[in-house]
């Protein structure tokens, strides 16, 4: 999958020159809303992670291909998709990080039933947000996001964004044995009460090999998503200085991160201005040194050797334009807390938590290793839920989470945005709105939204395995 938008973009700022120029304005608006169709099959397939002469990989796919095709949709233009299911087990698709109707949320039990083998669903829904999401299964999820299934979704902003380029990096995690098979044991006591099922083998854009080809002088807008069950990420792009402009989707205020480093957790999203300052021919690694010891090269760089495209380098990047997020009411905000207790913790012991709801014993496969405020829902979504909380809508919501566990945890709420407020008592800067938010062990995050979409929506840690095993709760608005 080659996700470079270059022609994307510049066909429709052709077909913006041609309505502006011959439609008219009540014909515009007709074309804006007309809804966009799309398609999409779950099925077995293959891959090749190392390129066509390489060997290839039995995954699960969307439309055939690892990552699923790049969804690129118009903000406030309704789209319909029907996904249909080739797969011998139920699944659902959850269009993570999009405030959409809880009936489209994709979680099993709780918005719907799951797909069965052999049948199809359509969901239906308006993108408000512009920026950077994707799409993933919500049943069984352990396995399937651990066997392929992964896919981008941008949704467009009404205007398109002064860079010369729009590239995409969707970053996959496999666990694969010594002959290139996707390795089983999901959801061992292991994996699941410490960090999760972390692979061995790290994809751009489904390719394991092969670099990012550049031109000195252009500015890229570069959105990257980590689509690992678990592998955390911290990027440097030697050489270079990104500049963020979006986490999650939602523009901030445009900043160099700390270090130069870029802390994607699973789910979360970053996009990035990057300008090429290399010269012509050069070539520069992108590192992920998240964790210590364990440094690997992701990709590289690879300059062309043109001249540079432009003489002098440009000013510093623009804000994108922001979202039209409700603003939470901080002096009257309802005050709820999360805390995130269990997994394994010194000596080898597993913290004790109460009210495990799971089967079997703490820690063992599919049981509960970890719970939120002593309750531990396993699984990915079933009926009957109990809600943790009740917001009635309209409310505003301060949320504060607490992790009490001696691990990371990328703590993920649906149909929401929250505006986040602090981290261990200092103010987080750049007005930052993320759909997850990662806590490092002992980490104590505040965060408000205003609970303007009714439903029950999941609230819970995006390391697949830690889900699965207990670390999900669900709110309910009224
Ligand atoms: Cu990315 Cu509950 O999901
Ligand atoms: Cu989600
Ligand atoms: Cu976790």
């Amino acid at each position: 999958m080659n996700y470079d938008f270059r022609y994307t973009v510049s066909r429709r700022g052709f077909l913006a020159a041609v309505a502006g120029a011959a439609i008219s304005a009540s014909m515009r608006t007709a074309v804006a809303s007309a809804i966009d169709e799309r398609q999409i099959k779950v099925a077995p397939g293959e891959t090749r992670f190392s390129g066509a002469d390489g060997p290839p990989t039995a995954v699960w796919t969307y439309n055939g291909s690892v990552p699923g095709p790049a969804l690129r949709l118009r903000q406030g233009q309704p789209v319909r998709i029907t996904v249909e299911n080739g797969l011998d087990e139920g699944t659902t698709v959850h269009w993570h990080g999009i405030r959409l109707p809880n009936a489209m949320d994709g979680v099993p039990g709780l918005t719907q039933p799951p797909i069965r083998p052999g049948e199809s669903f359509v969901y239906e829904f308006t993108p408000p947000d512009a920026g950077t999401f994707w799409y993933h299964p919500h049943a069984d999820s352990l396995v399937q996001i651990g066997r392929g299934l992964a896919g981008p979704l941008i949704i467009e902003e009404a205007e398109p964004v002064a860079v010369d380029r729009d590239l995409l990096w969707l970053l996959q995690d496999w666990r694969l044995t010594k002959d290139g098979r996707i390795a089983g044991g999901f959801g061992s006591m292991m994996d699941a009460s410490m960090s999760g099922r972390v692979g061995n083998l790290v994809t751009v854009n489904g390719q394991a090999q092969g670099g990012q080809s550049v031109r000195a002088g252009e500015r890229l807008r570069l959105r990257l998503a980590n689509a690992s069950l678990a592998r955390m990420m911290a990027l440097r792009f030697e050489g270079h200085w990104p500049v963020v402009l979006a986490i999650d989707g939602q523009p901030c205020d445009p900043h160099e991160p700390e270090d130069g480093r870029l802390v994607l957790a699973p789910a979360m999203r970053i996009d990035i201005a990057l300008d090429m300052q290399g010269d012509p021919g050069s070539r520069h690694d992108v590192i992920d040194d998240f964790y210590d010891g364990l440094a690997y090269r992701l990709t590289t760089l690879a300059y062309d050797k043109a001249p540079p495209l432009r003489a002098h380098p440009l000013d510093a990047p623009q804000a994108l334009p922001r979202n039209s997020l409700p603003e939470p009411d901080l002096a009257n905000a309802v005050r709820q807390e999360i805390v995130l207790q269990g997994g394994m913790m010194g000596g080898g012991k597993l913290a004790r938590v109460g009210g495990m709801t799971g089967m079997g014993m703490p820690g063992m496969n599919g049981g509960a290793a970890w719970a939120i405020n002593g309750m531990s829902m396993t699984g990915d979504g079933h009926a009957g839920m109990a809600p943790q909380f009740m917001l009635e809508r309209g409310a505003s919501c301060h949320l504060t989470m607490r992790n009490e566990t001696a691990w990371w945890h990328p703590m993920h709420v649906h149909g929401f945005s929250l505006s986040v407020l602090s981290r261990n008592g200092s103010p987080v800067p750049h007005r930052q709105w993320q759909d997850t938010v990662l806590l490092a062990p002992r980490d104590v995050i505040e965060c408000a939204f205003v609970a303007d979409n009714p439903g029950d929506w999941m609230l819970h840690c995006h390391v697949a395995d830690h889900q699965m095993a207990g670390l999900m709760t669900v709110f309910r608005v009224t």
